[in-house]
């Protein structure tokens, strides 16, 4: 154990150490300190986009932004007048105290100054934590995590179901209401865009809401480490008018599109042929599998694998040809051993089924 006057010496050692760098840093020239400045404006730039907490597009993930910036705000102010009078003091104008003004600096300055801060801050920042658990006043949307997809169910107001995968539309301006649920490990819920995250815990329902603001597509990932393909187990969320919305789930319960091209009838054969449906649902055929995602409308998607294709004929085509070397470790087998003509008549039945 290090004796007491060591770690008081080292303490005193690094805490004026701080001090000449703060000095430092005071008399440095503007030139010299564009090099720090510039970087950091890049790097600030960046943070603009479809999966940033600091471009916020829906209620909740605003509410979430603020309340960082007057957390980081108040913690600025602390750092700079602590910091400021302890430099001043020992650097600046470092002059032997009376005890009475001694312990005046360090009680006013160490103890009740950030004691007041702190918990003003607090007090700010508590009743923010109910409001991010809002009940939800539009429809309701029940999300499971599966290895490493997401399936979607939209909860109708009859009770029903509309089933989906790897995507989450909702509407703008309503308050949509999301039922969480894993099948096997823990997963978690997030889309920095549009709000906080959630667990999702197999045999244990837990809840999230989300009111976007803006029409736009957003990204959503996996934010718990779940396995080899974690960081592979993204999905976009879709924000519409509610007009849209609508319309959009009324498409979404009816049964897939009857394939008319002649690829796409011969991959319809494929995909009968290669059992596929023992895994997958088409709606309005005799594939009923509850294993992978539902494919009735899997070609009207945004991405393919849970984020990480697009959906075009090649996207289809390069999935079902490599999903080991996509997604390490996920139970979609690879069917490489199709002759090239099946592979691309499957992909293109896969992406008419819009
Ligand atoms: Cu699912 Cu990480």
């Amino acid at each position: 154990m290090y004796p007491i006057f060591t770690i008081v010496h080292r303490t005193r050692r690094s805490f004026l150490s701080l001090g000449r760098t703060a000095l430092h840093w005071c008399k440095w020239t503007f030139r010299r300190r564009a090099w720090f400045i510039l970087p950091a404006l890049f790097l600030v730039s960046a943070c603009e986009g479809r999966q940033s907490v600091l471009d916020p597009s829906g209620a909740d993930a605003r509410r979430l932004y603020d309340l960082a910036l007057v957390l980081f705000v108040g913690a600025a102010v602390l750092w700079l007048l602590v910091g400021g009078l302890f430099v001043y003091v020992t650097r600046i104008n470092p002059r032997a105290m009376s005890r009475r003004a001694a312990e005046a600096l360090i009680i006013g300055g160490g103890v009740i100054f950030p004691v007041v801060l702190l918990g003003g801050l607090l007090i700010y920042s508590l009743p923010l934590m109910s409001a991010q658990r809002s009940a939800p006043d539009g429809m309701r949307i029940h999300v499971t995590a599966e290895q490493w997809w997401w399936r979607v169910e939209y909860e109708l107001p009859d009770g029903s179901r509309v089933t989906s995968a790897n995507e989450l539309r909702l509407p703008v301006g309503q308050r949509t209401g999301l039922v969480l649920n894993a099948q096997n490990v823990i997963h978690a819920l997030w889309i920095p865009a549009l709000g906080g995250k959630a667990d999702m815990i197999p045999g244990r329902e837990t809840y999230l809401s989300f009111l976007p603001e803006k029409v736009g597509i957003f990204r959503g990932q996996c934010a718990e480490f779940c396995g080899a393909s974690h960081a592979l187990m993204a999905f976009e969320a879709v924000t519409m008018t509610p007009d849209a919305f609508a319309e959009w789930l009324d498409a979404q319960a009816k049964d897939a599109l009857v394939p008319e091209t002649p690829a796409a009838i011969r991959g319809a054969e494929v995909f009968a042929r290669e059992g596929c449906g023992a895994c997958h649902t088409v709606r309005g055929t005799p594939a009923t599998g509850l294993v992978g995602p539902d494919l009735t409308h899997v070609g009207g998607r945004v991405s393919l694998g849970a984020g990480i294709l697009g959906v075009t004929i090649d996207d289809f085509a390069n999935w079902l040809g490599h999903t080991d070397a996509l997604k390490p470790e996920v139970d979609m087998p690879t069917y490489d051993f199709l002759s090239q003509d099946d592979l691309i008549a499957l992909a293109a039945y896969l992406e008419g089924l819009k």
